[in-house]
C-alpha cells in the first residue's frame, strides 16, 4: 500500500520537512487572522492513545476541527486492544472506516505494525523511541526565532536514551544543526541511533560542556512514561544535569530555552529558567497545533507542501 505514514521525524524528506515549518507558519497566521480554512470536511482522524496527553490530544482533536474535520479519541481501555485484539486487526478495521490515524503507545515497533496494515496515513504521537510531532513544532518555534538553524548549536541535557533525544539527533541530520546531548553514563542514546547519527551528534556526560556557548538549551522529563519504577533512581542520577540559572550561564548570551512538557520545576529544570524571559515553552506548546495542522494537511495530500510529495 503506497500510503505516506509520519512515525519518525526523517519519514519525510529535507525538503518536506523545510516546506511543513512554512506551511505550518502560514497556517498559524491564518489562524491568528481569523480566517476560516477548513479543507477536511468529511474526514476523520482516529486518535489511539495507549498513555496520558494533554497537548498531543488537545492539539489534534482541535487542529482536525478547524479543518473542518472530526477527531476520535479511542483509549485501549475502551477499545477492543485493550481484551487482545490485535494490532493488525485493528488497523485493518479502522482504516476502512477513518482517513487518518494517530497513535500514542510504548514500543515503537506497534507503530510499525499499525503502518504496515493500514490503508490510511499513521502519525506518530509519541513512542517509547520517538516524538517527531514534538520536532515539528520545536523546530517550527527555532524557523521563527532564528530564519534557519544551520550552523546553530542545540545541547539536550538530561536522559540522552528516551524519544526526544532521538527525535533531536534525527532533526540535527536535516536540519544541518551540532547537537551536544548531556547525559550521564547509561542515559545516552542507543547504539543504533548513534551509529546512523552522522557527525552533527556529540554525547559528552558534562552538563556545563554540553552547553557552551549554545543557541539552544532542551530538556525533557527525567522519567519518561513507563519507567516510573525507575524514578527514584533517575533522580538521583539526573540530578547534575538539571537546567537551572548557572547551566545557563554557560550558553550564549541570547539562548533559548525549550522542553516539551509536561515539566517537573525542581527536577530537570528550576522555576527561573522555565518561567523565565529565555523561555519559549509556551510558543512551543502552541506550534504543535499548527505543526500538526500542517502535517495533516500534507498527508492528505492537499494543500501546497503536498505538492512536494517525494521530492
Ligand atoms: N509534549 C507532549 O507530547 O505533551 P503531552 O504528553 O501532554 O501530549
Ligand atoms: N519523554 C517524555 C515525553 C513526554 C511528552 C515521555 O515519553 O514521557
Amino acid at each position: 500500500m503506497n500510503v505516506r505514514h509520519f512515525l519518525r521525524l526523517s519519514d519525510l524528506s529535507p525538503s518536506e520537512l523545510r516546506a511543513l515549518l512554512q506551511r505550518a507558519i502560514a497556517l498559524k497566521k491564518i489562524q491568528r487572522d481569523g480566517e476560516r480554512y477548513a479543507p477536511c470536511a468529511g474526514r476523520t482522524l482516529a486518535m489511539i492513545f495507549e498513555k496520558s496527553s494533554t497537548r498531543t490530544r488537545v492539539s489534534f482533536e482541535t487542529g482536525m476541527a478547524q479543518l473542518g474535520g472530526h477527531a476520535l479519541f479511542l483509549s485501549p481501555r475502551d477499545t477492543q486492544l485493550g481484551r487482545g485484539e490485535s494490532v493488525e486487526d485493528t488497523a485493518k478495521v479502522i482504516s476502512r472506516m477513518v482517513d487518518m490515524v494517530m497513535i500514542r503507545t510504548f514500543g515503537h515497533d506497534n507503530l510499525l505494525r499499525f503502518a504496515a496494515a493500514s490503508r490510511v496515513p499513521v502519525i506518530n504521537g509519541l513512542s517509547d523511541d520517538h516524538h517527531p510531532c514534538q520536532l515539528l513544532a520545536d523546530l517550527m518555534t527555532a524557523t521563527e526565532h532564528w530564519g534557519d538553524l544551520r550552523g546553530r548549536t542545540v545541547a539536550y541535557i538530561g536522559d540522552g536514551s528516551n524519544n526526544m533525544a532521538h527525535s533531536w539527533m534525527e532533526a540535527a541530520q536535516v536540519f544541518d544543526f551540532r547537537l551536544r546531548i548531556g547525559s550521564p553514563a547509561g542515559y545516552v542514546p542507543s547504539a543504533g541511533m548513534l551509529q546512523s547519527g552522522g557527525d552533527q551528534v556529540t554525547v559528552l556526560h558534562d552538563a556545563v560542556a554540553a552547553v557552551r556557548g549554545a543557541n539552544l538549551i532542551v530538556t525533557d522529563v527525567w522519567t519518561s512514561m513507563g519507567q516510573e519504577e525507575e524514578a527514584a533512581a533517575r533522580k538521583a542520577i539526573l540530578a547534575p544535569f538539571q537546567v537551572n540559572a548557572t547551566l545557563m550561564a554557560a550558553a550564549a548570551p541570547d539562548a533559548l530555552f525549550m522542553h516539551c512538557l509536561p515539566a517537573h520545576r525542581g527536577e530537570e529544570v528550576s522555576a527561573e529558567v522555565i518561567d523565565g524571559p529565555r523561555s519559549v515553552v509556551w510558543e512551543e506548546a502552541e506550534n504543535r497545533l499548527h505543526a500538526q495542522k500542517a502535517l495533516m494537511e500534507f498527508l492528505f495530500g492537499i494543500g501546497p507542501v503536498a505538492a512536494l510529495q517525494g521530492d
